[in-house]
């Protein structure tokens, strides 16, 4: 679908995180999923589409429960305190430009899963029933017998949860059950017809496996459980924190709001979700229990769901639990925010796992960012105002150099917009990479600073110097998505900001016309965009 189609339907291109859980701050893993979403919603909002992007907190179940009680305060003292100083404060941190937040502790949030799951009810998929079985505390969900694997060390001899590596817990209590069974047979045909709904195809094909293997019915309360949302008709009995969960996507943007008012227009230029971003340790729930869900209750479904690889430490899943998260800040307050949007999005390719080093994260920040894009802005600029005065040059007669690099840009752009479109920002950052590249080897081949001393080249130094500064022009469009900050000071120092307006409402499907920055525009040298660090100590 291109933007003038979205434009028509009045559909926004609705983008989700996964909500979080709060019984920790945020690690880098957690600040990963949001740059991917931050990052792709807004490319989309550059591409001249309504947009909306959601992340926000899970705040009930068993996991928040136990650490507010270690911590010696109530649930939801504990809560607001960690939203409050860690989670609003991370997305400023990382430089996220959501739409909105939700906790599920929020009223609005509430009243519309109990809603929801009424109408559920009433349209005869849930009953009561006694549950018995495994549950993992760590992933908040009952385990099936095939999730368990043999543990290791201390846990040898016994069953334990894979993405954990500790022993799960007996639960055997009252529930309310959702018919789960009830559709599997549609969800395998709705993603044979749509295959492209589930992403990377390895998760599309795990997804397919478990559906083929039947699904069994699954208990949507927990009576043991007291820090959650109570039924409507059962107050002795919570929604499971997962059926509560979930349906963040749906209450945050109007689901159940009374006719008429502005969240039910939201819903209704919203929904389905277009993009559910989560990690792959979340799939199922994702991609087999919510759109049962979303059936069971007479709703659309998401477009897509992907799913992306985990941060590993030593080979594992960086976690909390096990001593192995980063937080985010211990990165940006050296690297700052833009690099380290950088480097996530262009080092791991998304959908698979990688290992966050130091080591790699300076060597990717020195030759590529400070080396390749930051020398790259301070040579141009410095060159117009030392040889021009600050003042963008009228270009003369183009050359082949220069045709080519206006070439270049016309198949980066499109090709840049294919790839992040398609949430392979690697993919898309390397040809924006490309196109800095080919402006560096073009300022190395046309040697400005040889033709300032001949004034027989005036007009041949004047193309040179707007070839380069309107190609930064470009790339600053390009890269704004990406590195939000650094790309705003390049913006006004190119005197774009004052001659086109804010970066922000700059096109990417206009990027590529050439002669957009004006002749007579005011550049300026500023520092370093990226400066050059010392080993982080
Ligand atoms: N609360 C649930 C999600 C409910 S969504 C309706 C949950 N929360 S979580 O805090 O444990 O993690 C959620 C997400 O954080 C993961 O899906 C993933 O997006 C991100 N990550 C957490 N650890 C991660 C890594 N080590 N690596 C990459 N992403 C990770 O599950």
């Amino acid at each position: 679908m291109d933007a003038g189609d979205v434009a028509a339907e009045g559909k926004a291109f609705y983008v989700t995180t996964p909500i979080y859980y709060v019984n920790d701050a945020p690690h880098i893993g957690h600040a990963y999923t949001t740059t991917a979403g931050d990052v792709l919603t807004r490319w989309h909002r550059q591409c001249g589409e309504s947009v909306w992007f959601l992340t926000g907190v899970d705040e009930h179940g068993t996991k928040v429960q136990r650490a507010a009680q270690a911590g010696g305060v109530t649930p939801q003292e504990w809560v607001d305190r960690l939203v409050g100083e860690s989670w609003l404060p991370v997305l400023e941190t990382i430089d996220a430009a959501n739409d909105d937040f939700i906790r599920t502790t929020s009223t609005r949030h509430v009243q519309a899963v109990q809603r929801f799951w009424e109408v559920v009810r009433d349209n005869g998929y849930v009953y009561a029933a006694p549950y018995e079985g495994p549950y993992c505390v760590g992933c908040e969900e009952f385990k099936l017998s095939g999730d368990l694997v043999p543990g290791e060390g201390d846990y040898a001899g016994e069953q334990v949860c894979p993405v954990h590596g500790r022993p799960v817990e007996q639960v055997a209590e009252d529930n309310w059950f959702f018919r789960l069974s009830a559709f599997g047979d549609r969800l395998i045909a709705h993603y044979e017809a749509d295959p492209d709904a589930i992403q990377p195809a390895s998760a599309y094909n795990e997804v397919m496996s478990f559906l083929r293997q039947g699904l069994v019915d699954i208990s949507m309360s927990r009576s043991s459980v007291a820090w959650g949302i109570p039924l409507p008709w059962d107050d002795r009995q919570v929604v499971y924190v997962w059926f509560d969960a979930l349906l963040n996507y749906a209450t945050a943007v109007g689901y159940g709001a009374p006719a008429g008012s502005q969240q039910a227009e939201r819903f209704a230029s919203t929904w389905p979700a277009d993009v559910h971003l989560v990690g792959k340790d979340i799939l199922r729930f994702h991609a087999v229990y919510w759109p049962a869900m979303l059936m069971a209750a007479g709703l659309d479904l998401p477009r897509k769901v992907f799913a992306h690889g985990w941060l590993l430490v030593g080979g594992e899943k960086m976690s909390k639990s096990k001593l192995t998260g980063i937080a985010p800040s211990q990165i940006i307050d050296h690297f700052g925010s833009d690099a380290f949007r950088y480097y996530f999005m262009r080092a791991i390719a998304f959908g698979q796992d990688g290992s966050f080093s130091w080591e790699d994260m300076s060597a990717r920040y020195t030759s590529e960012l400070a080396n390749g894009l930051g020398n790259l802005a301070s040579r141009a600029t410095a060159m117009v105002g030392r040889y021009r005065e600050g003042s963008l040059p009228a270009p003369e007669a183009l050359l082949p150099a220069e045709h080519s690099l206006v070439e270049l840009l016309g198949r980066v752009a499109p090709q840049a917009d294919a790839r992040m479109r398609a949430l392979d920002f690697a993919g898309g950052i390397a040809e924006i990479r490309g196109l800095v590249e080919a402006v560096n080897v073009y300022v190395t081949e046309t040697e400005p600073w040889a033709l300032a001393k001949d004034p027989a080249q005036a007009s041949r130094l004047d193309t040179v110097l707007y070839t380069v500064c309107e190609c930064l022009r470009a790339i600053a469009v390009l890269y704004h998505p990406v590195m939000p900050k650094a790309m705003r000071t390049l913006w006004s120092e190119l005197g774009a900001e004052a001659t086109l307006g804010p970066i922000a409402d700059q096109r990417i499907d206009d990027v590529a016309r050439w002669g957009q920055l004006p002749a007579g525009a005011g550049v300026t040298k500023g520092d370093a965009l990226f400066p050059r660090l010392e080993d982080p100590a």
